[in-house]
């Protein structure tokens, strides 16, 4: 959704401020890109905002040349109003004073805003953001100071928000409040800084404060200020310092993040096994062997890396119930304290996960979550944690957030097997092997999904099809090609194709069938014959050296590996396919349009 950003320094004026948030605002473009706008104060508050994407913006308004002390800057994923320069962030109170950038909704903006317009003051966006500006400035002018006008702005509004806002009347300080929407404090030495995530701050520090739903606070170039229903928080002891380096954030001589992401697979797969909390594991592999009800709650990507747990855990006989968070409220009613959940979120804000796990809690089922982001919401409102070792995703598009989530599922199911006195070395040493068949995998396919592209990218649909766990990795790169490339695109279990879809098949149509499950092979081969014999193009993920090979018109060789690692090496061929498929159809595969990065609106 939305990306904020606000930096406030001890030196006055800050020369290069505005490149500063010029900088911010790239590293949050992947969080929205429908308009960008900065706020700093110099003598006075200035203002500079558009649609369109950052860099035009910003060349075309001169960001670079703004300094000042402090500053505001803002990235949009439009909710409320149209992507034009009046509903761009950051938005001003009457008398143009008052900044204030938001990432979320504010669900009773409407009422707010025809008090405030009975009391005289007068809006000129149409979002729902602007009211907080001049519920601030209502409250200043009836003789509160800013915070004290801030924090009862904010005991008005409800829904979702990440706020930060800056008052030209009190220029060393950068007010703030969260609510669902994600929100860090960077910790600096003469400065801080408010933020979306982590990877926005880690040009300036690697020292972070997750603040949590229900906070507000203020932050000064020295101090970091966080109070809840009115009781100041211990804010000191809540700083972690974070392991990803500035550097890890920037596209390193990739064209785009997407590919760089795809290429660093073998590396974060290599930190995420060999950083394996399996202590952990054990705690959560025993909740599930001993729970009546397991469900595997995720969105999008996180889904069907979950879909492919589910596959794993039907194998000792567990009947996980995989739910795609936002629908968890059909299921509401069977939640009990017995159960206990699996939660998968990369970014570990995903809004519809969280309030699924909110509501598994609420009804005593003990949660599980797998997230990348250390201190992010999931992390902390799970009853166990285990963390995944992607580094910082900036592409849209999930691709090593997902194999390493797949991995760290795979080693529960290990453990799980463990637990039951299976023997799991060769389990083990299997995972131990997947970073190098991972980077055999990126060497060996990237070509031919190169050429593949050229051929895909004139085609209107394509069919990914698979059996068994082969069906969630179908499914992902479905995903992957409709949402970089634009390419409608469907995932069908392969015997099912049978049931309908097949009636579209005509001379030509692009048919990607996944080998990835041993177990499911030959019959997935009979659906190529069937395929073919109507005019499909026949793509296919196979085991290398293999004779599948030949029954396809474009097989993409695989490494041969065991059950646990094919999923993973099956999918990186398919992200590389959307990927090149979005480049030759000449679209920027990191900024997908309509997507953001992580969904905090439900
Ligand atoms: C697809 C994609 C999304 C996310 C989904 C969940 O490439 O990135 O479908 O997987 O929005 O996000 P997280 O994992 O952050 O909860």
């Amino acid at each position: 959704m939305c990306g904020i950003f606000g930096i406030v320094y001890a030196e006055r004026p800050r020369r290069n401020l505005g490149e500063i948030l010029r900088r911010a605002l790239e590293r949050l473009e992947y969080r929205g890109y429908d308009s960008a706008g900065v706020a700093v104060i110099d003598k006075g508050l200035v203002v500079r905002k558009d649609a369109g994407k950052v860099a035009e913006v910003a060349a075309r308004y001169g960001f670079d040349a703004l300094q000042g002390i402090a500053g505001l800057a803002h990235t949009r994923w439009a909710t409320h109003g149209k992507p034009d320069q009046t509903n761009a962030h950051p938005h001003t109170d009457c008398r143009g004073v008052i900044a204030v950038v938001h990432n979320g909704i504010i669900e009773n903006y409407a009422e707010l805003k025809e008090e405030l317009v009975k009391k005289g003051h007068v809006f000129r966006s149409e979002t729902d953001t602007e009211v907080v500006a001049h519920l601030v400035e209502e409250y200043k002018r009836q003789g509160l100071d800013t915070f004290a006008a801030f924090k009862k702005a904010v005991s008005r509004i409800r829904g979702a928000y990440a706020i930060a806002l800056i008052d030209a009347e009190n220029p060393q300080v950068i007010y703030f409040a969260r609510n669902l929407s994600p929100l860090i404090i960077g910790v600096g030495d003469g400065f801080n800084i408010v933020a979306s995530d982590i990877p926005t701050v880690l040009d300036h520090t690697r020292r972070v404060i997750a603040v949590r739903d229900g906070e507000y606070g203020y932050i000064t170039p020295t101090e970091v200020y966080i109070e809840a229903d009115g009781v100041p928080q211990d804010a000191a002891s809540r700083i972690e310092e974070i392991p990803w380096s500035a550097e890890m954030a920037t596209k390193g001589g990739y064209p785009h993040f997407m590919l760089k992401e795809i290429y660093e697979q073998p590396e974060s797969l290599a930190s995420t096994v060999a950083g394996l909390d399996w202590r952990t594991l054990e705690a959560v592999a025993n909740a599930l062997l001993s729970a009546r009800n397991i469900y595997v709650v995720a969105a999008g990507s996180s889904h069907h890396a979950g879909l492919v747990l589910a596959h794993l855990l039907l194998r000792l006989k567990i009947t996980p119930i995989p739910i795609v968070a936002s629908e968890y409220a059909a299921y509401e009613n069977l939640f009990d304290r017995e159960d206990v959940a699996i939660a998968i979120s990369q970014s570990g804000e995903t809004i519809d996960t969280i309030k699924a796990v909110r509501a598994l809690r609420e009804r005593g089922v003990k949660v599980a979550a797998v997230t990348n982001v250390v201190g992010s919401t999931l992390s902390r409102e799970s009853d166990l944690v285990i963390y995944t070792r992607a580094g910082p995703e900036i592409g849209v598009a999930a691709t090593k957030t997902f194999t390493t989530q797949v991995a760290t599922l795979a080693a529960l199911y290990v453990s799980a097997l463990k637990t039951l006195g299976y023997d799991t070395a060769p389990h083990e040493r299997e995972l131990k092997t997947l970073p190098d068949m991972a980077r055999k995998t990126v060497e060996a396919t990237a070509g031919t999904a190169k050429d593949l592209a050229k051929r895909l990218k004139k085609a209107a649909s394509a069919y990914y099809l698979g059996r068994g766990s082969a069906v969630p990795v179908a499914m992902e790169g479905a995903l992957k090609l409709k949402e970089v490339a634009y390419i409608h695109a469907e995932a069908y279990p392969a015997g099912e194709s049978k049931h309908g879809p097949i009636a579209l098949v005509e001379e030509g149509f692009p048919t990607i069938f996944i080998f990835s499950d041993p177990a499911t092979r030959e019959k997935t081969l009979s659906n190529v014959a069937e395929m073919k014999a109507r005019g499909a193009y026949t793509i296919g993920t196979v085991p290398a050296r293999s004779d599948m090979a030949k029954k396809l018109d474009m097989p993409i060789e695989v490494p041969d590996a065991g059950e646990l690692t094919a999923p993973i090496l099956h999918v990186i061929p398919l992200q590389l396919l959307a990927y090149f498929t979005a480049v030759e159809r000449g679209y920027d595969p990191d900024r997908p349009r309509n997507l953001a990065k992580t969904v905090t609106v439900e």
